[in-house]
């Protein structure tokens, strides 16, 4: 670890060992995030920096820093300066990143709108449906690859939601084929260069065009007819900026895009997770089962999603799960007016990082921290006590307005599929494939089912 000396008083930043004279450590960091922010904690602690070819970062870690990351003001620290580069070629101009303040914040707002209560319930009785079908022609017994599986199912659910019934039922191979270019897009090198000319970024470029007519054509199409839909895409079509303008096309498919982006991933891989950690863990496994019949029993005639709502133990095996699986692990924000925390000045210009790979395993925070143990977000211990410990879904203004609409769509998943199958772990390794952006388990991942049996 090397120091240096600052101007005024300020403590200087430790600055992580390694990195080459034009990339830093970039080549180390594209070769796997996960231990590359371990690394950096482990050797540089509460607060570390490398640099990543011409940027400058600052790795922050802890409650009180996330805490001082996540309340920033907008104009010291700016999120959208962070992610503008690399998520403009994929959502289009004028969207969300790319777009100033206010309008990022109407933006938003439009999203939380179309994802209110109300419609979250609608929602899970959709997903109910569709994990239903895309188990219809399972036997008595067999083996599926749980991400393979989970990655369609979220890709059609998504469809679903966002898009509606005909729109899911007319999803072709080509929608899948397209959603996976725009995604390959988004990767390490994209933060840095996303415009280099490489295959990569073309395909890119093509899938999102082509995405922006199949999907520009259906908005146009339910304007016309004036026929209102059940999914997020007529939320869109609703709702208005401040001036009382509607969203055009171009940026109600923006919208839906980063929506589908935002939740697709994140949360099959969460789901897939969650089924692992279960199945390793029969003994907490047996509570979330005898919690599902207990629920069902009492409730059958509510909807799927406010059924669940009381599955507590299901909830925490999966908070748990995310918190040793966090599909997103590294936070950025461009710094735009220095920022100070710990008696460090962080100057404009520098990009500061916040991580859940490294605040969900401090030992000062969790008990035993790499242990599956869901109870610990229980009421007697509540080591998620400081808001700004789990971290899987960020944190402040930012924080993540899916939330809810994920451990819902999970929730729904796996109480659909417990209460049809019985599942059990087999020889693969389910370890993390930790040198991708959102970090799956390495596959194969087969799981087994066998077909519950009347009672
Ligand atoms: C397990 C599933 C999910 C995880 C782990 C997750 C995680 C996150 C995280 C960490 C952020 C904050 C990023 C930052 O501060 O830089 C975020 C933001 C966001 N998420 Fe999610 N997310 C999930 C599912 C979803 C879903 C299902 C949707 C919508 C359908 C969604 C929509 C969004 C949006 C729109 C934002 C941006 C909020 C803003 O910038 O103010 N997410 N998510």
């Amino acid at each position: 670890m090397t120091g240096e000396t600052t101007l005024r008083g300020w403590k200087a930043i430790p600055k992580l060992d390694g990195g080459g004279l034009l990339l830093g450590h970039f080549s180390e960091y594209n070769g796997g995030m996960w231990q590359f922010l371990q690394r950096a904690y482990a050797e540089g602690g509460p607060i570390v920096r490398f640099r990543l070819a011409q940027n400058d970062m600052v790795l922050i870690s802890g409650p009180e820093a996330s805490e001082a990351f996540f309340r920033a003001p907008e104009d010291q620290l700016s999120n959208r300066e962070a992610y503008k580069k690399s998520q403009t070629p994929v959502f289009g101009p004028g969207i969300i990143f790319d777009v100033p303040l206010e309008t990022h914040m109407e933006q938003l707002q439009m999203m939380v709108g179309a994802l209110k209560p109300q419609a979250l319930r609608r929602y899970g009785d959709q997903i109910a449906a569709e994990t239903r079908r895309a188990v219809a022609d399972w036997g008595e017994e067999g083996e599926v690859d749980f991400l393979d599986f989970m990655g369609q199912l979220a890709l059609y659910a998504s469809a679903r939601t966002l898009l509606g019934q005909s729109f899911r039922d007319d999803t072709t191979d080509e929608f899948a084929a397209l959603y996976h270019d725009l995604e390959a897009g988004v990767n390490p090198l994209s933060y840095l260069f996303p415009n280099l000319p490489l295959p990569v970024f073309r395909r890119r470029d093509r899938a999102r065009e082509r995405l922006v007519e199949l999907i520009g054509r259906m908005a146009t199409r339910r304007r016309t007819s004036g026929e209102p839909g059940d999914d997020m895409l007529q939320g869109l079509i609703e709702a208005r900026y401040q001036d009382g303008r509607a969203l055009d096309d171009e940026e109600i498919v923006g919208l839906l895009l980063f929506l589908l982006f935002a939740g697709h991933h994140s949360t099959s891989v969460a789901t897939t997770w969650t089924m692992i950690e279960l199945l390793r863990h029969p003994g907490y496994l047996a509570r979330v089962e005898a919690e599902r019949v207990h629920l069902q029993n009492d409730h059958a005639t509510e909807g799927y999603a406010d059924l669940l709502r009381g599955a507590e133990q299901l909830n925490r095996g999966i908070q748990e799960s995310l918190r040793l699986h966090p599909p997103l692990i590294m936070m950025m924000r461009k710094v735009m007016r220095p920022f100070r925390y710990g008696g460090y000045e962080i100057p404009v210009g520098k990009f500061v990082v916040q991580s859940p790979a490294v605040g969900h395993f401090l030992k000062e925070v969790w008990e035993d921290p790499e242990r599956f143990d869901p109870d610990r977000f229980g009421p007697d211990r509540r080591e998620d006590d400081n808001p700004f410990a789990f971290t899987a879904f960020g944190g402040g203004k930012h924080k993540c307005i899916g939330m809810n609409f994920a451990y819902i769509q999970m929730k729904v998943i796996l109480s659909t599929l417990f209460s049809q199958f019985e599942f059990e772990i087999g020889e693969d390794e389910y370890e993390p494939a930790r040198d991708s952006l959102i970090i799956a388990p390495v596959q194969p991942c087969r799981i087994r089912y066998r077909r519950r049996r009347a009672a």
